[in-house]
């Protein structure tokens, strides 16, 4: 299969209209021109995720999986062709988009395998002419709002939940990057995948159709990554209607590196939970705080490494590709000028220029020392290849300075010593901790935050208890 698609894809299929253009974030080139879906689309993609639901969710789980499965098994008998795709509309590294593919595929695999395991329960009656039965039922059919960063993995993991409980998906993918997404859609009509069980709708409309798909009741359940905001309004928006909602939003990492680290794996974890996707990932560590007894050792060792790596289009074997549009360059341009206005030492690189064009969207590395509180990016999520470092006095200022944040998402510590990594595993305030591990993201593990960084997991056997209810059944026997 290699034709690229382009149009909507609706109860089983390709609908077309007004279009859009994709372009690639590297010199602003036509990708495709693709449909840009109306009001009428959205409702016609929700009422055939309300028809097909009927169908699907009486299908037996293990028969889900089974599609499932053959889905991801596509993704990987096609990962060159889904890679180039990616790194085209993302902009990301060629061996990132090949990377980000399997991590999709997984996904895939593991809820295949999760559909055959929605167990319920049976409670031990006091009554003993009852039983009581706990089953677990599909929430209905889902809205899944995806971002630009990771177009694959991002939907594989709601939709690979969402499907293998029983669930039906209208999933609207980031302008910016919707032909990963059709791809899909076109390589799950391929291994059978019922007409209405996944259905994308794309468009520059973002608000518009999110907003839409919240206000059909048909939609039971609205999972979104992004940002902050926009969950916050999304959420709100579900309220009246008490949808169920699961919202991955903002991230603004702490990446702490205590005396007795191991500063060469402090690096080279450092150099992954940093520059993974260009920076532009929820979990990038997005403030490096080092305990002061290895400031030095780290931050040199860290410039050396950095000083390595390349810059370019993503399929020429760069290590760092361009940032996904000018506001994403503008706003790195911006968090880097505050901070060297406000003290902060430039120790590696120079600063961006933030000048709209595909030329200052390739931002070479940055690295920051001398990062204060009072900066914004100790605040805000940097979201581009800037490395940010405090100093810490000792274990103690170290974690508070971690937690001097809204978010929760995730934290990376990096120590030798068992009793601090338990403290930190224990006082992080995130929904993850990375202990000597910059790279906590797999299909097996419950991924999610806490604060403002959102609720709800997803990956683990717990994604796809997201998309399900109980049912408790009193039955009398006696
Ligand atoms: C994200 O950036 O939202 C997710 C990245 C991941 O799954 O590792």
């Amino acid at each position: 299969m290699t034709d690229l698609a382009r149009d909507a894809y609706i109860d089983g299929r390709w609908v077309t209209g007004a279009r859009f253009e994709v372009r690639d974030p590297f010199d602003d080139s036509v990708i495709a021109e693709v449909t840009d879906c109306t009001d009428a689309d959205v409702d016609a993609a929700i009422a055939a995720a309300a028809r097909a639901f009927v169908t699907w969710r009486a299908q037996p789980g293990p028969a889900r999986g089974v599609l499932l499965r053959k889905l991801g098994e596509r993704m990987l008998a096609d990962e060159e062709r889904l890679a180039r795709l990616c790194v085209r509309e993302n902009g990301k590294p060629m061996k990132e988009a090949v990377a980000e593919v399997r991590y999709a595929a997984s996904f895939l695999a593991w809820f295949a395998g999760e559909a055959e395991r929605t167990y319920g329960e049976i409670i031990p009656a006091s009554d003993a002419t009852k039983r009581i039965l706990v089953t677990r039922e599909p929430v209905g059919p889902c809205a899944v709002i995806t971002p630009w960063n990771f177009p694959y993995a991002m939907l594989a993991r709601k939709l690979g939940a969402a499907l293998a409980a029983g669930c039906t998906v209208v999933a609207k993918p980031a302008a910016q990057t919707p032909l990963g997404t059709l791809a899909m859609a076109q390589l799950g009509a391929a291994v059978g995948i019922p007409a209405g069980v996944f259905n994308v709708v794309t468009g520059t409309r973002a608000g518009a159709i999110g907003a839409r798909l919240i206000a059909s009741s048909a939609i039971r359940k609205l999972s979104f990554t992004g940002s902050t905001g926009v969950g916050r309004d999304l959420a709100t928006a579900c309220a009246p209607d008490l949808k169920r909602v699961s919202l991955e939003l903002g991230g603004n990492a702490p990446f702490v590196v205590l005396a007795d680290a191991d500063v060469d794996a402090a690096v080279e974890g450092a150099l992954v939970a940093k520059f993974r996707n260009t920076g532009q990932s929820c979990v990038a560590a997005n403030r490096f705080i080092v305990e002061q007894a290895v400031a030095e050792a780290f931050t040199s060792k860290l410039v050396a490494a950095v000083a390595k790596l390349t810059t370019g289009r993503g399929d020429s074997g760069v290590d760092i590709g361009p940032l996904i549009d000018d506001k994403a360059s503008h706003k790195v341009a911006k968090l880097v000028a505050d901070a060297l206005s406000k003290g902060a030492t430039l120790a590696h690189g120079t600063a961006p220029s933030g000048q709209p064009g595909p030329a200052h969207r390739l931002v070479a590395p940055v690295v920051l020392t001398g990062i204060t509180p009072a900066m914004a990016l100790w605040r805000e999520e940097i979201f581009g290849p800037v490395v940010a470092i405090r100093v810490a006095a000792d274990e103690a200022d170290a974690l508070a300075q971690a937690n001097d944040t809204e978010y929760g998402l995730v934290g990376y510590v990096y120590t030798r010593d068992a009793a601090r990594q338990a403290r930190f595993a224990d006082g992080l305030q995130t929904g993850m901790v990375g202990i000597n591990d910059g790279l906590v993201s797999t299909a097996q593990a419950p991924f999610g935050g806490i604060k403002q960084s959102g609720y709800g997991r997803e990956g683990s056997h717990h994604g796809v208890e997201d998309y399900t209810q109980l049912k408790y059944v009193a039955q009398k026997v006696g």
